[in-house]
């Protein structure tokens, strides 16, 4: 099977094609999605949010992006495996922004990685572009500042931030980037900077202009733990409440006695049995 390439992901711009991403985080989730038939794997630092049980995604590391981005390209054959720079990597020296892009492509086997922000991390942008490694944007709803930002809320909804964010998208298409998030913005606006720019656009939250769509794997397949999904997420499964289910009568069946059953047990050859009572 032949992968998914940036190159794809331009054609399919040109074509009206739209693109379908969706995060992985490990083996399975890679396996699903790609069967599911994404486009492209996402290698979220949500993952700290989603799989690790921190409460936002500054806390993830160059350490655990390595690893689940090795557990997502082993399985992966099909879709373009992107991961994201934990955070401030992209704010380092240029050297360090590249050893850290490096890292995830050679050890961890992504073939392309996701920058948050525009001015602040253009250099390291250039510099990867510059040695060959794919860089996506992603402008708007920057998690990774989310304190900064005062939380998770729309951005560029007046006129300056509307403004301020179509700058960054043609700064950071100027400096090479191969695709674009755009998360939390007004349709409107993601409809104007998609149309604007030549590279594909993806949104989460924001709406029916886009060139693609990303959602969160355990957000589309109802996959959480039972907490709220924010209210662009559409939910297509309820993976969540199966799988407690299954637990649930696996315990039950423990407590009372039904499992395991004949089907489900090894048997002794009646020779070695007799030995065993002497
Ligand atoms: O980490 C993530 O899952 C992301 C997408 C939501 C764009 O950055
Ligand atoms: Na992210």
């Amino acid at each position: 099977t032949k992968r998914v390439t940036v190159t794809t992901l331009q054609k399919m711009k040109e074509q009206n094609e739209p693109i379908a991403m969706v995060t992985a985080y490990d083996a399975p989730s890679a396996a699903v999605a790609e069967a599911g038939g994404a486009d492209v794997l996402l290698v979220g630092d949500s993952l700290g949010m989603v799989v690790l049980g921190y409460d936002s995604t500054v806390p993830v590391t160059m350490e655990e992006m390595t690893h689940h981005t090795k557990a997502v390209s082993r399985k992966s054959q099909r879709a373009l495996v992107v991961t994201d720079l934990p955070f401030l990597t992209a704010h380092l020296q240029k050297d360090e922004v590249l050893k850290a892009a490096a890292r995830l492509l050679q050890e961890g086997g992504a073939q392309a990685v996701k920058v948050e922000g525009a001015h602040a991390v253009l250099s390291g942008i250039e510099a990867c572009v510059a040695a060959g490694i794919p860089v996506m944007g992603h402008i708007g709803l920057t998690p990774q500042s989310v304190h900064q930002l005062g939380g998770y809320r729309i951005q560029g909804k007046d006129s300056e931030t509307a403004q301020r964010l179509l700058e960054e998208a043609q700064t950071l298409e100027a400096a090479g980037v191969f695709a674009l998030v755009l998360e939390c913005v007004p349709e409107e606006l993601a409809q104007r900077i998609s149309q604007e720019l030549t590279i594909p656009t993806i949104g989460i939250g924001a709406g029916r202009g886009c060139d693609g769509q990303v959602l969160v794997y355990h957000d589309l397949l109802g996959y959480g733990s039972g907490g709220r999904v924010p209210s662009f997420v559409k939910t297509y499964a309820s993976i969540g409440e199966a799988a407690r289910q299954g637990v649930h009568s696996f315990v039950e069946e423990v407590k009372s006695g039904r499992f395991p059953t004949e089907e489900h047990v090894f048997r002794l050859d009646p020779a070695v049995m007799e030995g065993l009572y002497g």
